[in-house]
């Protein structure tokens, strides 16, 4: 089954069905990383080019094996050694990859709209892989997984993403992704860090940490991004944590069966600690292991064949 869109650059713009079929994909793809042998010939001759132009550990490397479990060429850009530095337009930066014939361009870009620009440039696919303070569709995808593989579902479920709304593009694109899904979604966090209107994408608001914990399914901790923070949003680092840092006494007010994620990188005792961090409630290193199977199922829908072909042998 292939995507019925050129390119992978939002949540918001997938219905339903179409983020269903991704991780149903996903969930076939996950059992090739469990391999002796963890590579298929699936995109055999396709070139895939990870254009970076901020950092990124999980996101950039997942991509790249992803490309490469799947038998495509995988090429990365790493802006500051490229000739962006040099004053290279993104345009032209495009339009010179694009005279290289890739088949698709992994984004991320710190301004958003970023991927759209980028795929009105070129003919190949773009799929963004986190555009500013807009949106994060793959991570919003591994972490629907995530939440699916462990809970059996994701309809009526209850999530609650707590932290630094405002600068995070994690928290909009899993806004659309669990609400179009099912999930009723709360949003939390200081006044300072909640956009006005957020209610418009589907979700509730509060500032109160314990309300936000109880009765949650599922607690989605969000990075304090200090480095999009343009004036300070919190009176101190110690003030945030203790106010809305995820710490094992503020969890006893959680459901048995909750789960933790966070999206990373985390800064263990800002807003999680380490103890829940690496507890038992975190499944914060299966969203990384889900991130490569998400990823190679957008590149499969994005640039292969049919659902059937995915059970290759
Ligand atoms: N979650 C995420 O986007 O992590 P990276 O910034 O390391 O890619």
């Amino acid at each position: 089954m292939r995507l019925k869109r050129k390119d992978l650059l939002g949540i918001e713009e997938l219905e339903r069905g179409e983020i269903e079929q991704i991780l149903s994909t996903a969930e076939s793809f996950k059992e090739v990383s469990a391999r002796e042998i963890k590579k298929v010939p699936t995109l055999r001759g396709k070139t895939v080019i990870n254009l970076f132009y901020e950092p990124s550990t999980r996101t950039r490397t997942s991509f790249e094996i992803a490309a490469k479990r799947m038998s495509a060429d995988a090429v990365n850009i790493s802006v500051s050694t490229s000739s962006v530095a040099k004053g290279e337009t993104l345009k032209d930066t495009a339009k010179n990859l694009e005279a290289m014939r890739p088949d698709c361009i992994v984004v991320r870009h710190l301004s958003s709209g970023t991927p759209q620009m980028l795929s009105k440039y070129v003919s190949c696919s773009v799929v963004n892989a986190g555009d500013g303070a807009h949106e994060h569709p793959s991570q919003a995808l591994l972490d629907m997984l995530t939440v699916k593989e462990k809970k059996g579902r994701i309809d009526g479920l209850k999530l609650s993403i707590i932290g630094d709304i405002t600068h995070s593009r994690v928290a909009r694109s899993n806004i659309y992704g669990f609400t179009k899904l099912g999930a009723e979604v709360t949003v939390c966090g200081p006044p300072t860090m909640i956009p006005p209107g957020m209610e418009r994408l589907g979700c509730s608001v509060t500032t109160d940490m314990t309300e936000a914990i109880r009765g949650a399914d599922v607690i989605m901790m969000l990075r304090i991004q200090m480095e999009r923070q343009k004036e300070s949003l919190f009176p101190s680092v110690r003030e945030y944590s203790r106010l809305y840092g995820l710490d094992d006494a503020k969890l006893k007010g959680a459901k048995d069966d909750v789960i933790i994620l966070h999206p990373g990188p985390i800064n263990r005792g800002v807003e999680i600690s380490s103890e829940v961090a690496d507890g038992p409630y975190s499944l914060i290193l299966d969203q990384v292991t889900n991130g490569v199977a998400v990823r190679m199922a957008i590149f499969y829908m994005l640039l292969g064949g049919t659902r059937e072909e995915a059970q290759f042998k």
